[in-house]
C-alpha cells in the first residue's frame, strides 16, 4: 500500500524561528499555497494572512509544525489533540525543553502513533545557514522521513540524534551557540580597536576569520589541534597569544560557560514535564 502523500505544511506560532523556516521553504522551491500559518496576534507575515484559530489550521494541513514559546505547547497541543488524534499529521517540534514524551504524553497518545520529531535549530537560520540536532523516538515513514529532511534543510543542515538527551547538549553548543560566537568576537575586535585599527577593519578582519577557520576546519581533514599548531611556530604571534589563553585558563572559561548553558536546558526540560 503506498503512503498518502503529504504536501501541506501548517506553521502554529509565527515568530523568528517560523519566518526562517517559511522564507527557506519558499527558497528551496516549495509552493507558498501549501504553506499555513496561524498565530492569535500577528496577521500578516511576508506575503501571507495568518490564521487566528490553530484548529482551522491543523484541519487543513498534513504537517503540523510547532514553533511556539515553551509556555505555550501545552495549550496548544490540548487545543489540538482531537484533530491530531484523528488526522495523524506528520509533527515537528521546535520548541525548546518540551520532550516528545511530554507531548505525547498531553496528546495521550504513548504508543507513539502520531509522528512527532524534536529540532533544535539556531539562529543562522534567518540565512538558511543554520545547524539543527534532530531527534525522533518514533520510526518514521519514508515519506515523512523525506519530507522533515525536506523542511529542516530549507533552514540549513541538520545532524539526528540517536537521543534525545542530547537535544540538551545541542541547545547550549549550537542553540546558544552564535550568542558565544559573537560575544568572543565582540572581546577580539574592541581590543583590536583599543590598539588603533579603525571598527569597521576590526570588524570585517574578525568576522572573516571567523568564516575562514570554520570553512577551512569544515573541509580539512586535520584536527582542529593540528591546525592551529600550523598557525604556529615557537615564539611566534601565535604562540604569544595562545600561551596567553593558557595562563588565563581560557579553554577551561569557554568549557564551564557551554556546561552552565547545557544544564540550564536540562533545568528547563525538567521543569516543564
Ligand atoms: N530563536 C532561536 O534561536 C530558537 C532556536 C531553537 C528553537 N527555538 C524555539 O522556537 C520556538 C519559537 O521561537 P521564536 O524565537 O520564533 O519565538 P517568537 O518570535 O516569540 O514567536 C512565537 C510565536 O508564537 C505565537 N503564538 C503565541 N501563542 C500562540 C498560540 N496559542 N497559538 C499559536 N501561536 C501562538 C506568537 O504569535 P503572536 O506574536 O501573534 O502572539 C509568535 O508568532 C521557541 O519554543 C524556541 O524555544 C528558538
Amino acid at each position: 500500500m503506498t503512503q498518502k502523500q503529504r504536501t501541506s505544511i501548517g506553521f502554529i506560532g509565527a515568530g523568528n524561528m517560523a519566518k526562517a523556516m517559511i522564507r527557506g521553504l519558499i527558497q528551496s522551491g516549495f509552493p507558498a499555497n501549501q504553506i499555513l500559518i496561524s498565530a492569535p496576534n500577528t496577521q500578516f507575515l511576508d506575503n501571507f494572512t495568518i490564521l487566528s484559530n490553530n484548529s482551522a489550521l491543523a484541519k487543513q494541513v498534513d504537517v503540523l509544525i510547532f514553533a511556539v514559546k515553551p509556555d505555550v505547547l501545552k495549550s496548544v497541543i490540548l487545543e489540538l489533540k482531537p484533530l491530531i488524534q484523528e488526522k495523524k499529521p506528520l509533527m515537528i517540534s521546535i520548541v525548546a525543553g518540551i520532550s516528545t514524551d511530554q507531548i505525547y504524553h498531553w496528546l495521550e497518545d504513548e504508543k507513539r502513533v502520531a509522528p512527532l520529531i524534536r529540532a533544535m535549530p539556531n539562529t543562522p537560520a534567518l540565512i538558511n545557514q543554520a545547524i539543527t540536532g534532530v531527534f525522533t523516538p518514533t520510526l518514521l515513514s519514508a515519506t515523512d522521513l523525506a519530507l522533515s529532511q525536506q523542511i529542516l534543510s530549507a533552514i540549513g543542515s541538520y545532524i539526528w540524534l540517536e537521543k534525545e538527551a542530547f537535544l540538551d547538549i545541542v541547545t547550549g553548543l549550537s542553540g546558544s551557540g552564535p550568542a558565544f560566537i559573537f560575544y568572543i568576537l565582540e572581546a577580539m575586535i574592541s581590543q583590536a580597536i583599543e590598539m588603533g585599527l579603525p571598527e569597521a577593519i576590526a570588524k570585517t578582519l574578525a568576522l572573516k576569520t571567523c568564516v575562514g577557520s570554520a570553512n577551512l576546519a569544515l573541509s580539512s581533514d586535520k584536527s582542529l589541534s593540528l591546525l592551529t599548531q600550523q598557525v604556529t611556530s615557537k615564539n611566534g604571534t601565535t604562540f604569544a597569544g595562545l600561551e596567553q589563553a593558557k595562563a588565563l585558563k581560557l579553554a577551561e572559561t569557554l568549557q564551564s560557560m557551554i556546561a552552565a548553558s547545557v544544564n540550564r536546558a536540562k533545568e528547563i526540560s525538567t521543569k516543564t514535564h
